[in-house]
C-alpha cells in the first residue's frame, strides 16, 4: 500500500510546497478591487496605478502580507516592501511584482508574481524554513505608467533611473504625480531616498505570466527567460489647421490627423523594414477639436518602439523621424515629436537562468529559454543585482485584456519555482572559496 502510494506520488512528480488553492483564492481576492460591475474573476479589471483602486488594492495587501508574518514598509515611491529575516547579515534576496493594471486589463499580469511572492513567503512559515539571506517581497508601484507617461515608475526610482522633472508630471485630472505620492502616504521630497544602496540586493527574481503565446503553444509549463526588451516612448504631435470641413478645398487643407495617419503607417513600414522581433506601435490617437465637421487641427500620439537591442531602436527611429519630416511637408503640418522615457534592454543573470531551470526540472516542469517583448521591473533592477525571470503560459498568448487567463495549475507551478529557486540562490550565493 505504501509502495502503491509512493509509486503513485512519483508518477505526479514531486510535491509542491506552494498550496494552489490559496494561491488563487488570494488572486480571486484581489481581482476585487477594479472590477467591472457585473464581472466575475474572468471579466479582467482596471486597477491603475495611482487610482482609488490600487490605493485599496495596497492596503488589502499590506494587511496579508504582515498577517504572513512579513516586516511591511512603503518606500518615498509607494514601493511595497515585506521582510522575512535571514539568519545570517547577507544582501537580501528580492522577489515580487506589480499589481497596478492597464485600463481594461486582465487579473494575472502583475499579480501573478506579485501574490505568488506572498505565497512563497506563507509556504515558507508553514514549513518553518530558515534562509541564510533575508527575504523580502516587493510590490512595485505604477509599473503600467497609465498616468504620468512614466511605465516602470517604482523600479525606476529604486534604480536612481527617474528624471528631476517626473514629480510636476500631471495625469488626465490634473493631479501630479507629487500629489498622488501624498496620498500614497509619501513625502514626495523624500522620492530619491527610494533609491536601493549598491550592494544591498544579492539576487532580484521576478514570477510573471508569459502575456505572449509560445509556452501555451508548445505545452510547456515554465519559461526561463533571457532577457527583457527595451521600451521607448515618445509623444508626437501634428499641428495643421482647423478649418471648415464644407468650404475648404481638398488642395487647401493642412489636415492634422491626414499626417498622423500617414505616420501611424510609417512607423510600420520601417519596423518591418528588418528582419527581427522588434515592435512598434501607435496605441492611441486625440483629435482636436474632433466634430465631423470641422478639419482636425492637432492630433496627438503616442510612438511605442521595442527591441532587446538599443541600438536598433534609435536606428529605426532615426528612419521614422526621416519619414515624418517628409509627410509634415506634403501635408503642410507641423510634425513635432518628444521622447517621454527609454526603459533600456536587460539581459538576465546567466547562473540565476541555470537555478531555475535546476528548480524546474527538480519539480518536474518543463522548460524553455525565451525573451520577454513586455517591459518588468526586473529591467531597472538589473542595474542593481544580478535578475532572473520566470514565466507560466497566458491562454492563447492574450494578455493587457479582460481575457488574460492563465490555469491555476500553471500559476502554481511558477510559484513552486520561485520558491525552490529563492532556496537555491540562498545556498549558492555568498559562499566562501
Ligand atoms: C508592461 O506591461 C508593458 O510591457 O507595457
Ligand atoms: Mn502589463
Ligand atoms: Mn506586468
Amino acid at each position: 500500500m505504501v509502495l502503491l502510494a509512493s509509486l503513485l506520488a512519483f508518477a505526479q512528480g514531486p510535491a509542491r510546497h506552494v498550496n494552489q488553492q490559496r494561491l488563487w483564492a488570494t488572486l480571486e481576492k484581489l481581482s476585487e478591487f477594479g472590477r467591472p460591475a457585473g464581472a466575475g474573476f474572468e471579466g479582467g479589471v482596471t486597477r491603475v496605478g495611482f487610482s482609488e483602486e490600487d490605493l485599496a488594492a495596497r492596503g488589502w495587501l499590506m494587511q496579508q502580507m504582515r498577517e504572513a508574518g512579513l516586516e511591511v514598509r512603503v518606500d518615498p515611491a509607494g514601493n511595497i516592501f515585506g521582510k522575512r529575516a535571514g539568519s545570517e547579515k547577507f544582501p537580501t534576496i528580492l522577489f515580487g511584482s506589480h499589481i497596478d493594471s492597464v485600463p481594461r486589463g486582465g487579473n494575472f499580469d502583475g499579480d501573478v508574481g506579485s501574490l505568488g511572492a506572498l505565497e512563497v513567503m506563507r509556504a515558507l512559515r508553514d514549513g518553518k524554513i530558515a534562509t541564510r539571506h533575508p527575504l523580502e517581497i516587493v510590490i512595485w508601484t505604477n509599473e503600467e505608467g497609465h498616468h504620468f507617461g512614466r511605465g516602470l515608475l517604482g523600479s525606476s526610482a529604486a534604480a536612481g533611473l527617474l528624471s528631476a522633472d517626473v514629480l510636476e508630471r500631471r495625469d488626465e485630472e490634473g493631479k501630479t504625480l507629487a500629489d498622488w505620492l501624498r496620498r500614497y502616504g509619501q513625502d514626495p521630497a523624500r522620492l530619491a531616498d527610494a533609491r536601493i544602496a549598491p550592494g544591498a540586493l544579492a539576487a532580484y527574481l521576478e514570477l510573471h505570466i508569459e502575456q505572449g503565446g509560445v509556452l501555451d503553444e508548445s505545452k510547456i509549463q515554465i519559461g526561463v527567460v533571457q532577457g527583457i526588451v527595451g521600451i521607448h516612448w515618445w509623444t508626437c504631435t501634428a499641428s495643421g489647421f482647423a478649418n471648415h470641413a464644407g468650404t475648404t478645398p481638398m488642395n487647401r487643407r493642412q489636415d492634422a490627423l491626414a499626417a498622423a495617419a500617414r505616420a501611424a503607417l510609417a512607423v510600420r513600414e520601417e519596423v518591418r523594414a528588418e528582419s527581427g522581433r522588434q515592435v512598434g506601435t501607435i496605441g492611441y490617437v486625440r483629435v482636436e477639436p474632433g466634430a465631423r465637421n470641422i478639419i482636425p487641427g492637432r492630433v496627438e500620439f503616442p510612438v511605442e518602439l521595442r527591441d532587446l537591442d538599443a541600438a536598433k531602436v534609435l536606428r529605426i527611429w532615426a528612419r521614422i523621424e526621416k519619414r515624418f519630416a517628409e509627410i509634415a511637408k506634403e501635408e503642410n503640418v507641423k510634425l513635432d515629436c518628444v521622447p517621454l522615457q527609454a526603459d533600456e534592454p536587460a539581459l538576465t543573470d546567466t547562473a540565476i537562468q541555470n537555478d531555475i531551470r535546476a528548480a524546474a526540472r527538480a519539480a518536474g516542469y518543463s522548460t524553455l529559454d525565451l525573451p520577454s517583448g513586455a517591459g518588468h521591473d526586473a529591467q531597472q533592477i538589473a542595474k542593481l543585482a544580478p535578475i532572473g525571470m520566470i514565466f507560466v503560459p497566458s491562454r492563447g498568448g492574450i494578455s493587457h485584456s479582460p481575457r488574460e487567463y492563465s490555469a491555476p495549475a500553471d500559476v502554481a507551478n511558477g510559484a513552486e519555482v520561485l520558491y525552490r529557486t529563492i532556496l537555491l540562490l540562498d545556498e549558492r550565493l555568498n559562499r566562501k572559496p
